[in-house]
């Protein structure tokens, strides 16, 4: 048998993974990914590590007009849930909440952990945020720029039974993509040598 043979590095792979940024939803604007493009986005966004193949994750489109409809939901949403809240404040974080998808597209990734199999539900919560990252590396090469939050929308009962989150569910993420206003400035970064330890063997 020969022996194997090293694959030749890829350059533009290699300097899209070094230099990555994330982008603020509210400076992402059109143009967001075409139909095409998004099916792309979602292909390379399933195509994660996943122990014994149990897809214990799903997706949900934010887009166009439903932007504007779901933000007036959450607004209400969070009037409601903070009635002895001052009014002013009240009136400033509904307003948040109403702009909340501000960007052409916004993926929400459900995690949905699979309970009757052996996988811990945490080897199957972690495939749901490796699709987070492969959805951003994927809007990375595609050109475009995107973010990964959670927040208030995220987490609050009332919003995610708007979200369409079901019993057993989680939100992974909500990855808001778009053209960035601005190239993103870089940020620090760790000092990665300093985060490794070496395994010896210990008397
Ligand atoms: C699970 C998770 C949730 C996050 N939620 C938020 C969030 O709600 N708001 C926010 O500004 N950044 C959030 N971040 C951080 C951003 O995704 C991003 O990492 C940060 O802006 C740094 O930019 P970078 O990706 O270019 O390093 C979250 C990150 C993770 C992994």
């Amino acid at each position: 048998m020969s022996a194997p043979t090293r694959r030749p590095p890829r350059a533009e792979l290699l300097a899209a993974l070094e230099t990555r940024r994330s982008v603020a939803a509210a400076g992402l604007s059109e143009p967001g990914p075409s139909p095409d493009e998004v099916r792309r986005l979602l292909t390379i966004a399933a195509r994660v590590p996943d122990h014994a193949m149990l897809v214990p994750w799903r997706f949900i489109l934010i887009e166009g007009d439903a932007r504007a409809e779901i933000g007036a939901l959450l607004a209400q949403a969070y009037r409601a849930g903070n009635p002895d809240m001052a009014p002013e404040k009240r009136e400033k974080f509904a307003g948040i909440m109403s702009r909340l998808f501000p960007a052409p597209l916004a993926v929400v990734v459900v995690s949905r952990p699979n309970r009757e199999t052996m996988i811990p539900v945490v080897e199957q919560e972690m495939s749901a945020g490796a699709v987070c990252l492969n959805l951003l590396h994927g809007v990375e090469a595609l050109g475009f720029h995107g973010i990964w939050v959670t927040g208030w929308a995220a987490t609050n009962e009332a919003a995610l039974r708007i979200i369409g989150i079901s019993e057993g569910e989680r939100v992974a993420g909500i990855v808001h993509i778009g053209t960035a206003k601005e190239p993103p400035m870089e940020r620090p970064r760790p000092e990665v040598e300093a985060l490794v330890t070496r395994w010896t063997k210990r008397d």
